[in-house]
């Protein structure tokens, strides 16, 4: 049959799960890699951009790769309870799936800091939110410490199935386009995503005893953070991380040896973009090729524009960016970026209706 029943069916030979494990899915993964058409033609130049776009998971973002993953192998060990630090999708996705697995999910949100979308996802697959009068490096700190205190498994990606999850993307890319791009593009907060990225691009590129290389190449690997939670480009860890992109607004980043890992061995780079900078690039992508995606996605379009222009990333390339959740998690940051713009009202008459018509086009 050729149904999809998720990524770790799709994939199982590269994953750590047995043959009788019985799989946690919601069919995640195999999610669409879309061609820009107008951004490339605005900014002047020959190169192919495209969008992993991961916020067409069953959650809405890419956390759903790794937490089929951890739940999965959370179950098979007799876990009756998971437990995350979140800025929002972890804990929506965490919740999902232990809904799901018909477990318990604890999450740990910073108080007032996370988007509206996360949120209602959150309380509706029910699991049991614990706000904190902290941020999520605080959140972080807590939940490594209770797993001695108490019977939950950790499912942040310092659960090393986490990445496991996540590196298939790199492998449906690969797959897509029948080779590697020459530059990946993507957001950085926790620092997970960039490493399970790079694993999948070394896996895939690596001749083993069960798998001959499917190909030779890998990306350089670009990553891309918030002006006011840049631990990567200061070089240690921030102390009060502040960001509109509430998913990475994060200063003490736990994947940081791997995400240097994949920056040096890929000749990539980390840079940072002021939160206009962000909001500007995550507007242009909905209003230019019709894909709304969160804030915090919209780094990876900011940054490949901007290193497009200047030449960084050369003509020729071909450059994916991943739009890491959709732009339904954060209605408020998208109402508010386009307040100025706020519909009229009139009459219910059909003239009235002509006018508006008429005078906007
Ligand atoms: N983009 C979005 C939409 C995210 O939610 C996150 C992380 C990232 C990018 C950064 O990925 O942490 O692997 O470098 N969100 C986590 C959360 C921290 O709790 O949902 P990363």
């Amino acid at each position: 049959s050729t149904h999809y029943t998720g990524l770790i069916n799709r994939y199982r030979d590269r994953l750590p799960v047995k043959d009788n494990t019985r799989i946690i899915s919601l069919n995640e993964g195999n999610t669409p890699l879309i061609k820009l058409n107008n951004i490339p033609r605005m900014i002047g130049k020959d190169v192919d951009i495209y969008v992993k776009f991961e916020g067409l998971n069953p959650t809405g973002s890419f956390k759903d790769r790794g937490m089929t993953m951890a739940i999965t192998q959370a179950v098979s060990e007799g876990s009756k309870a998971v437990i995350c630090a979140s800025t929002g999708n972890t804990s929506a996705s965490a919740a999902a799936y232990a809904a799901r697995a018909g477990i318990k999910a604890f999450v740990l949100i910073p108080d007032g800091k996370i988007a509206m979308g996360k949120l209602a996802q959150t309380l509706m697959y029910d699991a049991t939110i614990i706000q904190i009068n902290g941020n999520f490096d605080q959140g972080m700190n807590l939940v490594k410490e209770i797993a001695d205190h108490a019977p939950v498994t950790i499912v942040n990606s310092i659960n090393p199935y986490r990445l496991q999850g996540q590196k298939t993307a790199s492998f449906e890319i690969i797959d897509d386009l029948g080779d590697a791009p020459d530059y990946h593009c993507l957001p950085v907060g926790n620092a997970g995503n960039i490493s399970a990225y790079w694993m999948g691009y070394k896996e895939y590129s690596t001749d083993t005893a069960t798998h001959k290389a499917v190909t030779h190449k890998r990306p350089v690997m670009c990553g891309y953070q918030a002006a006011g939670a840049a631990p990567f480009l200061a070089g240690h860890p921030v102390e009060n991380p502040e960001t509109v992109a509430t998913a990475i607004r994060i200063g003490n980043p736990q994947s940081w040896d791997l995400a240097w890992a994949a920056h040096n061995e890929s000749g990539g780079w980390f840079d940072k973009f002021s939160d206009d900078e962000i909001l500007t690039a995550q507007k242009l992508l909905a209003q230019y090729e019709g894909i709304f995606c969160e804030p915090a996605s919209a780094i990876s379009i900011a940054g490949a524009m901007q290193d497009i222009k200047s030449g960084k990333i050369p003509e020729g390339s071909k450059v994916v960016c991943t739009l890491t959740g959709v732009g339904l998690k954060d209605p408020d940051t998208a109402i508010k970026q386009c307040a100025a713009a706020h519909p009229v009202t009139i009459e219910a008459e059909l003239n009235a209706v002509k006018k508006a018509i008429l005078d906007n086009m």
